[in-house]
């Protein structure tokens, strides 16, 4: 099903033209106005910040219902998923439409092994990096630079495709691992054909020369949920960011890194690294919480990990992290006083009209950064474990883009609201013109270690 046109929407507009505009129904039954023929037709165009009411493409990758708290990925609910599958199995899923039988299993688990080595020169990019460099800096400049090693035809036949798919499924692992490994000081390890996915990416973060890696079923399988759960989200700014840069025709690579790059942001991914720090701040100030829903009511700070563009309900994927924390951190010697902390917070925020009468509920990010914690990882790499999970849902996007026939360079309209027509001024006669922005200032200007948590907007999860 492509979107079929169902009926008419009616548009009146100027000095009472008419125009008829298609309603395209989508498989679910959600119905978009198609605005295609608009401005030729009518001289006008949308505007729509934030895009919050616009579908950018048709796709039969994932679904997702907000007002019903309903995600499935190709049909299949995302708890069934979680619950049941394994990651390379749901990357193959969105990839290719259907969960692959054992034999496609087996295959597209032999190409991830046999991509996952990254070329042996690209460990000397990881030297050049500052120690204590963020990870994701390190991961979106690196998957960048793939490009660099793996050329990608113009136009890729399927098994070269396949082969691209499977080196960035199996590369942004390894990279992650190694970018860690950098961040520590520690010399890489390398990935081995005998773990599967999950297993083998714990060992190559947690072991080391001196050192084995002893496997603990649970954390595996927490893990392997997490990616899961993240795999892929519909059109979100990252996955928005890999369908616009891959509508140029970019590499795929940089595509990719695009997609990074804009996961990085604590709107987006870094939520999970923002969660925690708030719970932190909480628990250090020795809040019950309610200080600091009060300092969100009053806009001081922000209740990470809460609220969601889309979902105006339950996001499921915070409801499979949240039981999943109550049997990760059940198991002995596992407790982590953030969960009680975060619980709380939970509560206080469902029983406070600010929160509910915005329809704002915990997202993916409330609960998973405590699994993270609990798994081992450590803080900085947060953020790059989405990544790693996201992946295929991102390659999903690009190739369903490739391959489909609508497929065109994205290229928005604007509404300009700068200046008319004036005339130049040359520059001896500026100054008693200009507003000035900028002034000549002697003070040095501090940058953050982490540019990401600083706070220009107010955003950042501090005490009120
Ligand atoms: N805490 C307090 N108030 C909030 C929050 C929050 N977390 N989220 C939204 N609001 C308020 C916001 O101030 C606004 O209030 P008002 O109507 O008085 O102006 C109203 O709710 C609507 O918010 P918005 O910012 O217009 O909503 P949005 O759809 O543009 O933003 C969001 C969505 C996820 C960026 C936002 O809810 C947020 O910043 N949440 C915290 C960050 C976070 O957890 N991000 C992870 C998102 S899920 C995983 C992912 O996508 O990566």
């Amino acid at each position: 099903m492509d979107g079929d046109i169902t009926e008419a929407a009616a548009l009146r507009y100027g000095s009472g033209q008419e125009m008829e505009l298609p309603v395209i129904t989508g498989s679910e039954d959600e119905k978009a106005v198609d605005i295609e023929r608009l401005r030729s037709t009518a001289g006008l165009v949308t505007l729509d910040e934030g895009f919050a009411n616009t579908a950018s493409c048709r796709s039969a990758i994932t679904y997702l219902d907000g007002e019903k708290g309903i995600l499935r990925y190709r049909g299949y609910p995302i708890e069934d998923l979680a619950e049941k599958s394994r990651f390379v199995e749901v990357a193959y899923l969105l990839m290719y439409g259907d969960l692959p039988t054992a034999i496609q299993l087996d295959d597209f688990s032999a190409i991830l092994n046999s991509s996952s080595l990254i070329h042996e020169d690209m460990r000397h990019f990881f030297l050049a990096f500052p120690n204590n460099a963020h990870p994701m800096s390190i991961l979106t400049t690196m998957v960048a630079s793939l490009s660099a090693f793996y050329p990608v035809p113009e136009n890729p036949n399927d098994e070269e495709e396949a082969q691209i798919i499977a080196n960035l499924v199996s590369q942004v692992r390894t990279i992650a691992a190694f970018s860690f490994k950098k961040f520590i000081g520690e010399p890489v390890v390398y990935p081995s054909y005998k773990l599967r996915f999950v297993e083998n990416f714990l060992n190559m973060m947690f072991s080391s020369p001196v050192s084995s890696y002893e496997q603990d079923p649970d954390i595996v399988k927490a893990v392997e949920t997490f990616l899961i759960v993240h795999a892929d989200h519909e059109q979100n700014c990252s996955t928005a960011a890999v369908r616009i840069a891959g509508s140029s025709l970019a590499n795929v690579y940089a595509v990719i890194s695009a997609g990074i790059s804009a996961l990085w942001g604590r709107r987006h991914g870094g939520a999970n690294q923002a969660v925690i720090t708030m719970l932190r701040s909480i628990q250090e100030a020795g809040d019950d919480g309610r200080q600091f829903i009060e300092s969100a009511k009053n806009k001081k700070a922000r209740l990470m990990g809460f609220g969601h563009r889309v979902y105006k309900t339950f996001d499921p994927r915070a409801i499979i992290m949240k039981k999943l924390c109550h049997r990760i951190l059940g198991k002995p010697g596992m407790t982590d006083p953030m969960f009680e902390i975060a619980m709380r917070l939970e509560e206080a925020a469902l029983s406070d009209d600010y929160f509910l009468s915005r329809n704002l509920y915990p997202n993916v990010d409330f609960y998973s950064g405590l699994i993270l914690k609990a798994a081992g990882i450590p803080f900085d790499m947060f953020t790059v474990l989405f990544a790693i999970g996201r992946t295929p849902g991102w390659l999903a996007h690009w190739r369903e883009m490739r391959h489909s026939e609508n497929s065109r360079i994205a290229r928005p309209r604007q509404i300009y609201v700068g200046p008319l027509k004036r005339s130049y001024i040359p520059v001896n006669l500026r100054e008693k013109h200009s507003v000035g922005v900028m002034r000549r200032s002697r003070t040095k200007i501090v940058v953050s270690k982490y540019p990401e948590m600083a706070d220009p907007s107010g955003e950042m999860p501090e005490m009120g």
